[in-house]
């Protein structure tokens, strides 16, 4: 794999940066896998704007595509409607996760239209798209085209269950259409047929040498840029870029036609930039992003996203004459205790619902999801680990040092005590900073957070060592020195934490008697020396435990959800299609007495069977070893199926098939379907 060639890179203060994420779909509520984009986002912002980088923020609603056309059928909405309430979701919940955005639009909007028209003719008149036919899917008892996720199937590559459009369970690839092996309609069960027309491709494959060397030099994360070359590597196909589908944007010149999503949708990151510049009556701001020069685009988006922010969107930006991608800062992807995330199976954790309805503060969740683990790695999120953090660290590390500095001060002094910086706290604030910064540069923020943990961690050492409880009585003055520099480090932990914790930092800075806005204070004035005699207010502890109960509610909350979800899964399965009596007179299902039964060696699941089914005696394989011993099956009458064509499991022939029936309330438990009493050889039907 091609190592990054950058040189250590940093952020002047003299390039502007635009930094956008990765937009939402439209289609349902906020859940913790986006947070895993928007929070390290704001962050970074927060962190830029701290050192005095000229940043601007933009984001907005996606929606377009089979996500929100299919969500919208399943509500009976038209996709207009079912985006709105969506969208006004989004614009309501960002602020109140102190996510904040110069600008959120929709992919929708005016704007974003005459952009995307813009740019397609653009790449039309360089030559970049041309028409070609296309054979894609069609179900015919539905009797509609199939683009995209309407169709499911096997991926190509790595032979996973995937969508038409995208590998998502397997290797992540982008699939064109038409690519799925034994493809099925997503809403019947059908098998496809295939049918022809006409659709417009871009020359992706006109790109391949330029993305080698572009991704080689692009900033951000390793895994972005890595995965995508190892593609390009591959060899690029042309790519599909219209769908038959009503809701879009229009292919400008063929209005038959609807452009695929993943071409207007980041388009938006542009739109979304004029928007913004329009607001503050400046309307050529955005060009400063976009037109080549030294602006900086950086895109923050989640792992499952890869392909089409590094090998589609420079592609298409490079055809059409815009300025690059700076940086392309991707996440591992979250996971619920262990799970991959799925809402259909209830792994799944809501923002409003499960988070902020509950009370629980939106600082404790963005401090989680950057100080959790490293920026590319999985996130696998619990209820516990949660707890953990905020309560050992949080509470116990940061909120404690606070505490005790500013509560002992007050106490002892009613203001912040005369002394001196001394020598070792301020070298330690340096290196902080200095750290924190590496941090921002490496778009590592989870060594933000564990660089103010550790200052935090030395502030109580430091109390602890120097003992102000016992200094009051003995040196006054050393207790004031002492609490002087205790009082230094909260400040400069107070402007760490605030990128990350805006609220909290916006209670300890008043705690230390500021009336200044915290979030204008620049970085650098962490090192500054808080000035003695300040009066300081009552101190409160700012940040609070997690109880026990309200964990237990929260653990509970996902356990029902996970469960029901289960339940909706069986209930969904009597939608199964018909079977005609004909078919069912086929099966020749018989009682049998297991006569014998052992263990199938070097397996954990397999027991070989010797059933006695009226007319003769036959060796039949089942999955029950984990469940039944030998000695409870030995002897028990039961249904078989036994004229299922016969098969080798684990090099043993079988010759048919127990019955068994999964319990409604235990996943994985099987019994067989027993009947005592009944000779073997008896039919069922
Ligand atoms: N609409 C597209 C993005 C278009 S960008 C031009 C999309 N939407 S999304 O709603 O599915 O995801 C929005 C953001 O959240 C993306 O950055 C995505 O990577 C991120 N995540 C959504 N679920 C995620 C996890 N379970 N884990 C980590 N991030 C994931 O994709
Ligand atoms: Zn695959």
């Amino acid at each position: 794999m091609t190592k990054f060639s950058g040189k250590k890179r940093n952020y002047p203060t003299d390039a502007p940066v635009l930094v956008t994420c990765g937009l939402p779909y439209a289609s349902g509520p906020m859940h913790i896998g986006h947070l895993r984009t928007y929070v390290p986002a704001d962050v970074f912002v927060r962190l830029l704007r701290k050192m005095r980088v000229d940043v601007t923020f933009v984001c907005g609603s996606d929606t377009h595509g089979t996500p929100i056309v299919t969500a919208a059928e399943k509500a009976d909405v038209s996709p207009k409607e079912l985006y709105e309430k969506y969208h006004q979701h989004y614009v309501d919940i960002f602020p109140k996760l102190n996510i904040q955005f110069d600008n959120y639009g929709t992919t929708d909007d005016v704007e974003n239209h005459e952009r995307t028209k813009q740019i397609v003719c653009v790449l039309q008149d360089e030559g970049y798209i041309y028409p070609k036919d296309l054979d894609s899917p069609f179900c015919d008892s539905c009797g509609r085209s199939l683009p995209d996720r309407y169709v499911r199937g096997e991926c190509p590559y790595c032979h996973a269950d995937a969508r038409g459009d995208e590998c998502d369970q397997g290797c992540g690839r982008y699939l064109e259409p038409g690519e799925l092996l034994n493809p099925r309609c997503a809403i019947c069960g059908s098998p496809t047929r295939s049918v022809t027309r006409k659709h417009y491709y871009f020359k992706l494959s006109a790109f391949e040498d330029f993305l080698k060397t572009y991704l080689t030099e692009v900033d951000g994360t390793k895994n972005a840029r890595n995965y995508a070359l190892g593609w390009v590597k591959e060899g690029l196909k042309d790519w599909c870029i219209t769908r038959d589908l009503d809701w879009g944007v229009k292919y400008p010149g063929d209005e038959d036609l609807t452009l695929y999503v993943w071409v207007d949708a980041p388009i938006h990151y542009m739109s979304s930039t004029e928007q913004w510049a329009k607001k503050k009556s400046d309307p050529t701001a955005w060009e400063k992003f976009w037109k080549p020069g030294d602006g900086r685009l950086v895109h923050y988006i989640g792992q499952d996203i890869v392909y089409h922010h590094c090998i589609f969107w420079p592609a298409m930006l490079k055809g059409s004459n815009y300025n690059l991608p700076y940086a392309i800062v991707a996440s591992g992807m979250v996971k619920i205790e262990g799970h991959n995330f799925s809402r259909s199976r209830g792994y799944v954790v809501w923002i409003l619902d499960d988070y902020l309805d509950q009370g629980l503060h939106p600082d404790y969740l963005r401090y989680y999801m950057v100080s959790y683990t490293s920026q590319t790695k999985d996130l696998d999120f619990s209820w516990d680990a949660f707890r953990d953090k905020v309560n050992n660290e949080l509470v116990g590390t940061f909120g404690n040092f606070i505490y005790r500095a500013l509560h002992f001060s007050k106490k002892n002094f009613g203001q912040i005590p005369e002394g001196e910086p001394d020598a070792e706290i301020r070298k330690k604030i340096k290196q902080a900073i200095d750290s924190v910064i590496d941090g921002v540069n490496e778009y590592e923020l989870k060594k933000v957070t564990d660089t103010i943990l550790s200052l935090a961690t030395l502030g109580n050492e430091y109390f602890q060592e120097n003992k102000p409880w016992e200094l009051v009585r003995s040196d006054k003055e050393k207790c004031a020195h002492v609490l002087f520099n205790a009082v230094y480090l909260v400040k400069a932990l107070t402007i760490l934490i605030d990128p990350i914790m805006p609220g909290v930092a916006e209670v300890i800075w008043k705690q230390l008697g500021s009336d200044t806005d915290i979030h204008s204070i620049p970085l650098s004035d962490a090192i500054e020396p808080p000035i003695a005699g300040t009066e300081i207010p009552k101190p409160k502890p700012v940040i609070h435990k997690l109880e026990d109960e309200v964990l237990a509610e929260l653990n509970e909350s996902i356990e029902t959800r996970i469960r029901s979800a289960e339940a909706a899964e069986k209930g969904e399965s009597i939608d199964m299609p018909t079977v005609s009596f004909e078919d069912f007179k086929k099966l020749d299902i018989r009682a049998g007495k297991i006569l014998s039964c052992e263990r199938v060696p070097k397996t954990d699941k397999l027991l070989k069977l010797e059933v006695d089914i009226g007319t003769e005696t036959r060796q039949i394989v089942t999955g029950l070893a984990e469940l039944y011993t030998p000695e409870e099956l030995t002897g028990v009458t039961a249904l078989f199926l036994v004229n299922l064509e016969p098969k080798k499991l684990a090099g043993v022939q079988s010759q048919g098939m127990i019955i068994a029936v999964e319990k409604a309330d235990e996943k994985g438990k099987w019994l067989p379907v027993t009947i005592e009493g009944v000779p073997p050889g008896s039919k069922a039907a």
